[in-house]
């Protein structure tokens, strides 16, 4: 197994007074990646940025943008986060009534789909629409905040689902989001997943560099 691993520095963790220059740190430090956390207050107890933020980022950064979008009836905005220049966009099966429609919406405005699941949720519920995304996110911890613990119910869901890709055949990117740190990534990769999002562990170190390759040398 050498799948390509990929660690997407989470955003919210960053100081926003300079996010060019921590957009540039983490991209010097080999980010493949940029997870950006959108908040409604309403799907999850927290408001972070949007739109315009993501907007002013694409123009001053090259790195892909995957953006984890935690609100209610994700569907409304996708054209939006699309043209902002988002390259993946992620919704949550908890909060779309139309789930499939919005996955191809998704494609449509060109954008990779993806689709995630919070701790309480099984993998199974993500199982009907494996063939329209390139990537299902895995929350490892509840969705709202940074700087929380990992959530070991994490591992046996990113396993369930990457056998079922395996089975059907699928190139499918499995991404965790939440306490990975250098012993969590360990787990997350023997389980199946590629894409670690990091958020407090990457920005919270003096040597991203040597954590992001310490993390790619687990594979
Ligand atoms: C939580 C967000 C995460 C979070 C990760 O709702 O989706 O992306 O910022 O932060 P850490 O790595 O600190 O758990
Ligand atoms: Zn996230």
């Amino acid at each position: 197994m050498n799948r390509k691993i990929i660690v997407a520095p989470s955003l919210l963790s960053a100081d926003f007074s300079k996010l060019g220059a921590d957009c540039d740190r983490m991209e010097k430090a080999g980010s493949g990646m940029f997870h950006f956390d959108v908040m409604d207050g309403m799907f999850v107890p927290n408001i972070s940025f949007g739109i315009p933020v993501l907007k002013s980022l694409n123009k001053y950064t090259d790195v892909p943008m995957d953006v984890h979008l935690m609100i209610e009836e994700p569907h409304r905005y996708i054209k939006q986060f699309a043209d902002a220049g988002a390259d993946y966009i992620t919704i949550h099966v908890e909060a779309e009534s139309d789930v499939p429609g919005t996955l191809d919406l998704i494609k449509e405005c060109g954008a990779v789909p993806s689709i995630s699941v919070k701790p309480g949720t099984p993998a199974e519920a993500v199982f009907p629409y494996l063939d329209k995304v390139g990537m299902v996110l895995v929350m490892s911890v509840e969705p709202g905040f940074g700087g929380q613990s990992f959530m070991p119910v994490s591992l046996p869901k990113i396993k369930a689902l990457r056998e079922e890709a395996d089975r059907r055949g699928l190139e499918l990117d499995i991404e965790v989001d939440g306490g990975i740190d250098r012993e969590t990534a360990k787990l997350v990769i023997e389980a199946g997943a590629n894409v670690l999002v990091a958020g407090s562990a990457l920005f919270g170190s003096d040597d991203p560099a040597g954590f992001i390759s310490h993390v790619k040398s687990l594979a």
